[in-house]
């Protein structure tokens, strides 16, 4: 384990569950001289304790898990020395930065994969503020069910003040009573819904009790890491607000009923804690029409000082499209069911999901196929996504941020979002400024979807 001081200095802080101002100003001031990163980011085996009968072989950044919660400031630049110490290559993603394709850590497409042993220093200035998350994008359904996910956290440029900032990633582990790992996906799953973990997690602890001040504000960073369940959040005792969406703030901060995260997709939440120590609020997770309790608050201390109020966030500069002129484009998700002849080696390779009547697993650099659509630098595009399936799909777009328009099932109040879930036999239309140039991933966030066809790119120059 590689703990540079600034990354351990991350580290306390993200956990750090102090009633005092825990917005922390970014760790520059820690950072020594003649260093020219501010953190080091390792992946290695890693056993770790999920559950009390055994150890689970994880995979972890930073020798723990959760992985150490990265924090960056808005327009400030962040420099993250990844080193490899797994058995197999990898890349890291920044999901839903605005970033420079270069970075954007997709292998063949924008870097070569980085090769056990080998290092790369990742560098970009995050242009918003706001919860985001970072994992690799290769073998990802082994690699993030292994563990490797972790939350990068952009503070605002101008600090906005919460008593305590608190990120809870969420995960449902395949892991079976003695902690080993079950299987990360069948088939049948894959071509349906996905394959659930069965251990519910919340920053590695199952159903924790989390300590914040009385009387003070809480900002929750919500992160669903999880490579397939969709989360249904809700608090049930308790007065909370919606206050960013997907790492975008909401333009009117409005009170969670229930709100729900496909995989990749995060969700703010703030909250006043009652004035008195002892007093426990119930974050709940819905399954169908149930909800159970899944994170308790429980307010400690001396009541906070002076006056509490929600916060409104500053908006993210995201391009606003130009909805006149934009270009209209179809993309079609459909169930395709087909098995490859075995290969061999006797394996055969299943692809169950197109776009547009094409599939993708992107395993290798000579299956890079011409892009789902070619878009013209600066202009505008509306997105028409169509579900045609029986399942819900979390469709996730690198580099940029989409403004959602419209549902056919939903009301929708304009919001801006990376990834965005799209419901059985749903059309969403999204839009967005094509003012990034790259060849961008754009697929399905459910792991196994992605590796058995939903996944596609689309190229921008
Ligand atoms: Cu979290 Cu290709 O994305
Ligand atoms: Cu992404
Ligand atoms: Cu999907």
């Amino acid at each position: 384990m590689s703990l540079s001081r600034r990354e351990f200095v991350g580290v306390l802080a993200a956990s750090m569950t102090a009633a005092s101002c825990s917005f922390l100003p970014r760790l520059s001031a820690e950072q020594s001289p003649g260093t020219d990163y501010d953190y080091i980011l390792t992946a290695e085996p890693t056993p770790i304790q999920l559950v009390s009968a055994g150890l689970t072989p994880a995979w972890c950044f930073g020798g723990s898990y959760p992985a150490p919660v990265l924090r960056a400031r808005q327009g400030q630049k962040l420099r993250v020395l990844f080193r490899n110490r797994l058995p197999e290559a990898t890349t890291i993603h920044w999901h839903g930065i605005r970033i420079d394709i270069a970075m954007d850590g997709v292998p063949y497409l924008t870097q070569p994969p980085i090769e056990p042993g080998a290092e790369f220093l990742y560098e970009f200035t995050p242009p918003d503020a706001g919860t985001f998350w970072y994992h690799p994008h290769m073998n990802s359904v082994e690699q993030l069910g292994k563990g490797l996910v972790g939350i990068l956290i952009v503070d605002e440029a101008k600090p906005v003040a919460f008593d305590l900032d608190l990120p809870l990633a969420l995960k449902t582990w395949h892991i079976n009573e003695d902690g080993s790992f079950s299987p990360f996906s069948f088939p049948r799953n894959a071509a349906r819904m996905g394959t659930p973990g069965s251990w519910e997690t919340v920053n590695g602890q199952n159903k924790p009790v989390l300590e914040i001040p009385a009387g003070g504000l809480v900002r929750l960073r919500f992160a669903n890491v999880d490579n397939t369940v969709i989360y249904k959040l809700a608090v049930k005792n308790h007065p909370a607000w919606v206050i960013a969406v997907d790492g975008n703030p909401v333009e009117k901060p409005y009170p969670l009923t229930s709100h729900e995260m496909g995989a990749g997709m995060r969700l703010d939440v703030a909250l006043i804690a009652p004035q008195k120590a002892g007093e426990v609020i119930q974050v709940q997770n819905g399954k169908g029409k149930l909800f159970f309790d899944f994170v308790t608050l429980k307010t400690v201390g001396e009541p906070v000082r002076g006056e509490r109020t929600i916060p409104v966030l500053p908006l993210n500069p995201i391009p606003q499209p130009d909805l006149a002129s934009a270009e209209s484009l179809d993309f079609v998700f459909e169930w395709e069911g087909a098995v490859t002849p075995a290969n061999d080696h006797g394996e055969a390779h299943q692809m169950f999901w197109t776009i547009n009547r094409r599939g993708w697993d992107h395993s290798s650099e000579q299956s890079i196929p011409e892009p789902l659509a070619k878009l013209q630098l600066g202009r505008s595009y509306i997105f028409n996504l169509r579900n045609v399936t029986p399942h819900t799909h979390p469709i996730h777009m690198h580099g940029y941020t989409w403004t959602v328009l419209e549902s056919s099932q939903r009301k929708i109040t304009p919001y801006h979002t990376d990834t965005v879930l799209v419901r059985r036999n749903e059309k969403v239309k999204v839009a967005f400024v094509a003012d990034n140039p790259g060849r961008w991933m754009y697929h399905c966030h459910v792991i196994e979807h992605m590796k058995t066809g939903l996944m596609g790119y689309i190229s921008v120059a």
